[in-house]
């Protein structure tokens, strides 16, 4: 694709046309190529990507609280597509989360972060959408089950939950900082996930990018909690966790493995070190949650300390620390002391495969445990490693697990 628009570019510039659509070519490439970025720290191929896996022509049903949601396509067919669309309508979208003809699209499209996207991004995102090569997929978009496929209704919760904005950058602050802002607000959407969701599928007031329930999944806290959120990382180890997912803190699997794979990775080192600094700096720790560990003696904790010597303890050693680059460490590990268990049960219910990137490309796996265990004994080694070494957490419980079973499987 690079190598077609180069080449025609270049042979604009060698023909007999004018010198002024030489400019304007060079000049629409490099609008292409900048939307292409945007196009990246949008992560927009995870959710549009066509069973081609290779076009955005949509057509995966994406699974949302209020059911199943198709994606459609961004190629630039005319029937199909969105290849009648202006660069106006495409805005609109971006900034107001509505199609052309006023109506609402819902906030699964994450516009609630993309309508701080400027303009001009937008513009470029359009422009590269509009060089791709057009695909034909029809997607049908009625599939929520009523009322939520009353998309009148979006005209209610947008008015709850959302209003338009603009990215103001912060002038106490360095451009380093305001970059990462508007990164991880911005195009990064970072709170679809790691943010909590009120019932009706806005934000949760307050309590911005402290962590969330998805899918089966659990979106860890990003405040600047030590305990929970990434209060105690370093810089260099945030950068390195988006870049490869993998760091001695934790691994990124399942939705973040999707997210770093097609687009953290794939971000210059600049904006990954913005990021940090935005995510280490924005907001001052949340009062320290620390629950009291339940006690060792505790029979579940004796319990799960036999599961946990019997099965977990040839990879992530006798005393939690894992091994470097390949078992991740779960003593003071925030994945595992989350408040909500849902991530510990995932992964031990149903394993769990790290990212694959350029920087490493077989990431190691996690067996799935769950089908030779009962779900007391998975409560019993999760509530375990969730309050040894120094960690503490909620225990968890056989009703949590067989709750868990059913969304994510494992039996
Ligand atoms: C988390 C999944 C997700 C991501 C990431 C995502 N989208 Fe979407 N997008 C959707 C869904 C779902 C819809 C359909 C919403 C609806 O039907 O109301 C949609 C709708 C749209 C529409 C409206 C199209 C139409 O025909 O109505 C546009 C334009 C769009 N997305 C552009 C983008 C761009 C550009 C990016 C990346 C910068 C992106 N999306 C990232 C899920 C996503
Ligand atoms: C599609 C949902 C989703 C999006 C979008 C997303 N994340 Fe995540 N993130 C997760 C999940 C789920 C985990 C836990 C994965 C694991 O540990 O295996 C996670 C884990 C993380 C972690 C590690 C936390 C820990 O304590 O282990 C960091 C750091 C992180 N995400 C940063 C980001 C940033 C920055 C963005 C935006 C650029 C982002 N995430 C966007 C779902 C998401
Ligand atoms: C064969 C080796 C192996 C065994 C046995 C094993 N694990 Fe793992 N575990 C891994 C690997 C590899 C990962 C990283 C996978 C990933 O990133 O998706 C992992 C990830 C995890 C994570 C997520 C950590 C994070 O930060 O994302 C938890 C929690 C976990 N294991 C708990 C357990 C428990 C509890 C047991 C025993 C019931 C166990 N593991 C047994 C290899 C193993």
């Amino acid at each position: 694709m690079r190598a077609q628009i180069l080449a025609a570019g270049f042979l604009a510039a060698a023909s007999l046309l004018g010198a002024g659509q030489a400019r304007a070519d060079a000049d629409n490439f490099t609008e292409v190529e900048r939307g292409k970025y945007l196009a990246i720290l949008g992560d927009c191929m995870a959710c549009h990507v066509g069973s081609d896996g290779q076009s955005m022509s949509g057509g995966h049903m994406l699974e949302t609280p209020f059911g199943r949601i198709a994606v459609p396509n961004l190629t630039p067919d005319p029937e199909t597509g969105i290849g009648r669309w202006s660069a106006d309508d495409f805005n609109r979208a971006m900034h107001e989360g509505k199609r052309p003809d006023g109506t609402h699209l819902y906030p699964a499209f994450p516009y609630t972060s993309f309508t701080l996207m400027s303009r001009s991004d937008n513009d470029a995102v359009f422009a590269y959408l509009q060089a791709q090569p057009a695909v034909k997929n029809q997607v049908d978009r009625s599939t929520l089950p009523f009322p939520f496929n009353v998309r009148l209704l979006m005209a209610g919760w947008n008015m709850l939950n959302f209003t338009p904005g603009t990215f103001r950058p912060d002038p106490n602050k360095s451009d380093e900082f305001n970059r990462g802002a508007y990164l991880v607000e911005g195009p990064g959407h970072c709170g679809l996930c790691h943010t909590p969701r009120n019932l009706i599928g806005g934000d949760k007031g307050g309590a911005h990018l402290e962590g969330g329930p998805l899918q089966g999944w659990f979106a860890p806290s990003l405040t600047a909690d030590r305990r929970t959120g990434i209060g105690a990382w370093t810089e260099q180890e945030i950068v390195e966790y988006l870049r490869t997912g993998v760091t001695h803190r934790s691994t990124a699997s399942g939705p973040m493995a999707e997210v770093v794979e097609l687009s953290t990775s794939r971000m210059t080192e600049a904006d990954l070190k913005a990021i940090a600094v935005y995510l280490r700096e924005r907001a001052p720790a949340p009062a320290a949650s620390n629950p009291t560990p339940v006690a060792a003696t505790d029979s579940r904790m004796r319990a799960g300390e036999a599961i946990y010597l019997d099965s977990c303890a040839a990879c992530h050693v006798g005393n939690g620390a894992g091994v470097a680059g390949i078992f991740p460490r779960l003593a003071d590990s925030q994945f595992v002391q989350q408040g909500d268990p849902t991530g510990v049960l995932r992964v031990v219910l149903q394993g769990a495969k790290a990212a694959a990137t350029p920087h490493a490309v077989t990431g190691p796996a996690m067996p799935a445990l769950g089908w030779r265990m009962t779900d007391q004994q998975v409560a019993d080694v999760a509530t375990y490693i969730r309050n040894s070494w120094g960690n503490a957490a909620p225990a968890v419980t056989a009703d949590q697990v067989k709750a868990m079973r059913s969304v994510a499987g494992g039996h």
